[in-house]
Parts: C-alpha cells; structure tokens; sequence
C-alpha cells in the first residue's frame, strides 16, 4: 500500500488514454476509480432519471451540465471506499465550475497530471477503440487489438467515437483547460503520445513522489 491513500486527479483531452492509465494507477496504488464517464454511461443504460437527463449531451459529444455531474461525483466521493483506499478522479472535473466546486468539499488532491495528445492522434484512438461489454476492458483496433476471436466479436463501439464528435469533444476539451490549469498550479504535463508503458512510468514517478511528499508533510506536522 502506498504511504498515504492517493488522491490523483487525471485529466486530458477524449481518448488521450486516461482509462487505459487509470488500469494502471489503480493496480499500483490500490485507489478506487471514479470516471464519470463511466458512471454517465451507466446511468443512461440503466434508465435512472440522471441517465435521461445526460443522454443527450452524451451523445451529441457535449458536457453533460455542471450540477448533474458535480452531485453525482460529490455523493460518491463521500463513500467509505474512498475514504479507504483514496481515489482517482478519470474526466473531473472538466469546467472550472466543477474544479471549484471540488475544492469547496474539501476534496484535495495529492497529484494532478494531464496527458498530452495532438488531435490527429486523438481522432486515431478514438475511430479504432471498442470496448468489451463483458469485461468493460477497453482495446484499440490498431494499437492494442482484442486477445482473440471469440472476444473480436463481441466488442462494441461508443455513440460518441465518431471522427465528427470527437472534434466537438476536443473543443469543449480545449475550452475549459486553462479554467482547469488555474485551479491546479501544480498541474504535471505528461506526453501521451507515447506507448502506453512509457506513459505509464512517468505517471507512476510523478504520482511516487508525489505521495512521498504528502506522507513526509503527514510526519512533520
Ligand atoms: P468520458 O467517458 O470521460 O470520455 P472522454 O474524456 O472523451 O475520454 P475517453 O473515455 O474518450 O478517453 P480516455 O482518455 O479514457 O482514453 P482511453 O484510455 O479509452 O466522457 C464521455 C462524455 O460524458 C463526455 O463527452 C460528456 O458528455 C460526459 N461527461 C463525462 N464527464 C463529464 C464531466 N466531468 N462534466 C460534464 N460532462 C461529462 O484511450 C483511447 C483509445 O486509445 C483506446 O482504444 C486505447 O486502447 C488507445 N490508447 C490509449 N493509450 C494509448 C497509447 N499510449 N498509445 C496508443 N493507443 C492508446
């Protein structure tokens, strides 16, 4: 287990790779994953009253509005879970109205990155990617192609992963990231354009020394 529980907050542009580090964060430090991606996404499959409200949104590749995602994420975070394991934070906040209100609960990272991604490559990840709906686990038809047949078959493809929506999702991206790297000074750049293991590696050393740090402050006062 790690010193203190993590508190990582990831941010990035659509299909920056996000999901695919947060495998990996979430095996190395034991944080529980909140993406509220995710959590939108089941929603709308389970047909609760918040799921109606987004779909639309969703699907049209916009931001679903502030209040909804920000009492969603909020009530979560208060779980016994998180206060546990810690948690990592994949697609939140995205406005500064959402930074803003994290920071009004109380909730204080200890690491915050963001992937760097050009958008020719950002429209590559995001044609070829398909998700498995057994597993959730999330492939790339081109970069990292599904184990075998009978899995092949089964993958499904995202409303919003269309080249024309990923570009209204770059743009809404693109308009609230300086919002967003106001509220965090600290912010870290990492170049996601990378093999994933390379990307991986620098995040695991930011996020070390970042724990490292608040375990260190923990002692000392
Ligand atoms: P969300 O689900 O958060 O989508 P997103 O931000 O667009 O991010 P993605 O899930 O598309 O990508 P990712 O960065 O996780 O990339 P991945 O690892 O899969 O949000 C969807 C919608 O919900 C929003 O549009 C909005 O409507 C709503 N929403 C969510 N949060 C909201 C909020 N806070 N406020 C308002 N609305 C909100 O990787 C992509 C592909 O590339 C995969 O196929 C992967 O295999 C591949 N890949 C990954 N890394 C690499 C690599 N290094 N090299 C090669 N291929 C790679």
């Amino acid at each position: 287990a790690p010193p203190v529980p993590a508190k990582i907050i990831i941010a990035g542009a659509p299909a920056s790779g996000k999901g695919t580090q947060c495998e990996m964060l979430t095996a190395a430090y034991g944080c529980v994953h909140l993406s509220t991606g995710d959590m939108l996404r089941a929603a709308v499959a389970a047909g609760t009253p918040l799921g109606k409200s987004a779909a639309a949104a969703m699907d049209a590749g916009a931001l679903v509005p502030d209040d909804v995602v920000i009492g969603m994420i909020v009530e979560r975070l208060g779980g016994e879970d998180v206060a546990a394991r810690g948690w990592l934070l994949d697609g939140f906040p995205r406005t500064g109205a959402q930074a803003a209100a994290l920071a009004e609960a109380g909730v204080v990272p200890n690491a915050v990155l963001t992937l760097d991604v050009g958008v020719d490559t950002l429209v590559r990840r995001v044609t070829g990617r398909r998700s498995d709906p057994e597993t959730g686990k999330v492939y790339h038809l081109e970069f990292a192609p599904p184990p075998n047949e009978e899995v092949a078959a089964r993958l499904v493809c995202r409303s919003d992963d269309t080249e024309d929506k990923v570009r209204v999702r770059v743009a809404a991206f693109e308009e609230h990231a300086s919002a967003i790297a106001g509220q965090y000074p600290g912010m870290v750049r990492v170049d996601g354009e990378r093999p994933v293991d390379e990307v991986a590696a620098d995040i695991k050393g930011v996020v070390d020394a970042a724990l490292g740090d608040a375990a260190a402050a923990e002692e000392g006062g």
